[in-house]
């Protein structure tokens, strides 16, 4: 339902009687492009025909929430809300079609405080994954926390989506490690672990964000890292050795010691190794050359430094770049991307590796990147958290298309290898990741003014399995009038069929 014009007045006016105006931006506020622009990472969803919010509040406290949510229910209007901003179908700040919605943004809301000594921290979900690092390491430079490799990812949707990164293996997800959140709910309340209960409880770690109410903060369990970790890259190419390296890599990766993971990044020709071990450079090349002799891993290969530094490298590559660019929150627009995502169970064979690498030398042609799971990741049982990509996978595939310049469209790369994919990933239902958002797998229809639950149930069951029905019960017990709404949010279901 689009709210006439009056209900976007009252919605507003109702919003200036519990929110400073300083904090509630409207398309004639001189700084609403820059407010709206200054987490976006795709230019694909920032351009003249965006469906873009009706106004933006950056609240400062968890009042301010629950006064936007109030005044939407009263006035009909919707909110979306925004932590990082780094959704791949941009669903946090823009809408696929016509809609009048306000942004909550939570950039103001990222305090990070750590408790040494119970090896925990308050998060807000505002703050980005690398304010996160730095913060804990330097209060706690013995702990760290799990979670993903782009510094500027927000906490909000990260945690909400599950959270992989190069810890997972050892330590889990990002929401595998939530102990308590406060949550402002589809009527104003705000609740903590015990006032949600047990099902809202497990539907926001690995749920997917925007759906069943706004996060704030989360309470998360920080884990014991070695003063030194050692990192490496190396690069084979398909002649000779990548296709043997990385056939063999499928199920070698997932089995090896939970303190080594070898994520992998093809491109061109070429397969990079890309590792992070906590432990030192002599104890990791005893590992490789007794488990990978393929890769050649010496001591030249070796990177050490602190955990706090590798979470820099990765990005950098460079070991002198200052720890403190982990506090950068500024992104760029320059690089248009799509992305897609899958699952493996059986190793792909070397015969079809050699028919997948000619991929990355045609035109349009993006990237695979492979994050192998198997020790802790793939130890939780599929329905402790609606992340249901545990046992029995080897390792999660992300596509990307990049490109720069004009237009929106997609290279058909990408759909292209992801339909040539098909026969060697999971299937019924093909699995992807809720973090790697994409809208092609299928979006919503809403009727009678509600998601319909056999709509979700098409892209759901691939992001959450078997969990989506929980899921969807859940919706249905928070949020039953469907008020946290996107084209791809869990759909209320009431009465089971
Ligand atoms: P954003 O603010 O766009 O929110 C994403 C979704 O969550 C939206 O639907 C939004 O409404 C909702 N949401 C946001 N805040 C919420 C809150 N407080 N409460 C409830 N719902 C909320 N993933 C990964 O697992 N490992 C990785 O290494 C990477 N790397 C990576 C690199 C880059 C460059 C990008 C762009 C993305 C990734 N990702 C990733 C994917 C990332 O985890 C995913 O996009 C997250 O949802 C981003 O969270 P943000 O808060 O930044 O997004």
């Amino acid at each position: 339902s689009v709210p006439s014009l009056a209900a976007s007045g009252d919605f507003l006016q109702c919003l200036s009687t519990s929110i400073p105006s300083q904090l509630v931006f409207t398309p004639s506020s001189p700084s609403f492009t820059s407010v709206l622009v200054s987490s976006i990472r795709n230019p694909k969803f920032f351009t003249p025909t965006t469906v873009r919010p009706l106004c933006i509040v950056t609240p400062t406290n968890a009042s301010h929430v629950q006064a936007v949510v109030l005044c939407g229910r009263r006035h009909d209007v919707r909110v979306r809300v925004r932590s990082g901003g780094h959704d791949y179908e941009g669903l946090s700040y823009r809408s696929e079609r016509p809609e009048t919605f306000a942004v909550v943004d939570l950039a103001n809301l990222r305090a990070v405080r750590v408790d040494r000594a119970a090896a925990t921290a308050w998060v807000d979900s505002g703050a980005t994954v690398g304010e996160l690092y730095y913060t804990v390491a330097k209060a706690a430079p013995e702990l760290a926390f799990p979670a993903g490799l782009c510094p500027t990812i927000g906490v909000g949707g990260h945690f909400s989506g599950g959270g992989m990164g190069l810890m997972m293996r050892k330590y889990g997800l990002s929401a595998d490690n939530v102990l308590d959140a406060t949550l402002v709910d589809a009527n104003g309340r705000l609740l903590d672990k015990e006032a949600m209960g047990t099902d809202l409880f497990w539907a926001i770690r690995g749920g997917g964000g925007g759906n069943f109410g706004i996060v704030l903060s989360w309470k998360v369990r920080l884990v014991p890292v070695p003063p030194t970790v050692t990192f490496f890259d190396i690069q084979r190419s398909v002649d000779p050795g990548a296709v043997n390296a990385v056939t063999k890599w499928q199920t070698l990766a997932p089995a090896l010691p939970e303190d080594l993971s070898i994520r992998v990044i093809v491109q061109t020709n070429q397969a990079l190794f890309q590792s992070l071990y906590l432990g030192t450079c002599t104890a990791l090349v005893t590992t490789m050359s007794s488990l990978f002799p393929e890769l050649g891993m010496t001591r030249a290969d070796c990177r050490e430094m602190t955990w706090l530094q590798s979470m820099v490298y990765v990005n950098s590559a460079d070991t002198t770049t200052p720890v403190e660019t982990l506090l950068n929150r500024t992104t760029s627009l320059s690089t248009f991307t799509k992305n897609k995502s899958d699952y493996v169970k059986k190793a792909i064979t070397k015969d079809s590796w050699e028919k997948i690498f000619p991929w990355f030398n045609k035109t349009g042609a993006g990237i695979i990147i492979l994050e192998p799971h198997g020790g802790r990741v793939s130890g939780i049982a599929d329905a402790d958290t609606p992340f249901p990509h545990r046992s029995g996978i080897l390792y999660n595939i992300q596509y990307v298309a990049f490109w720069t310049g004009n237009g929106t469209d997609a290279p058909n790369w990408i759909s292209g290898l992801y339909d040539f994919m098909e026969p060697f990933v999971s299937k019924n239902p093909r699995g992807a990741y809720v973090n790697y958002r994409d809208l092609d797998i299928g979006e919503n229809t809403v009727v009678g003014g509600v998601t319909s639950y056999e709509s979700g149930k098409v892209w759901g069951e691939k992001y959450f399995g078997g969990n989506f029905e929980r899921l969807a019960i859940t919706k249905g017990k928070v949020d039953a009038g469907d008020y946290f709404r996107n084209e791809q949010s869990v759909p209320p279901l009431v009465s089971r069929k």
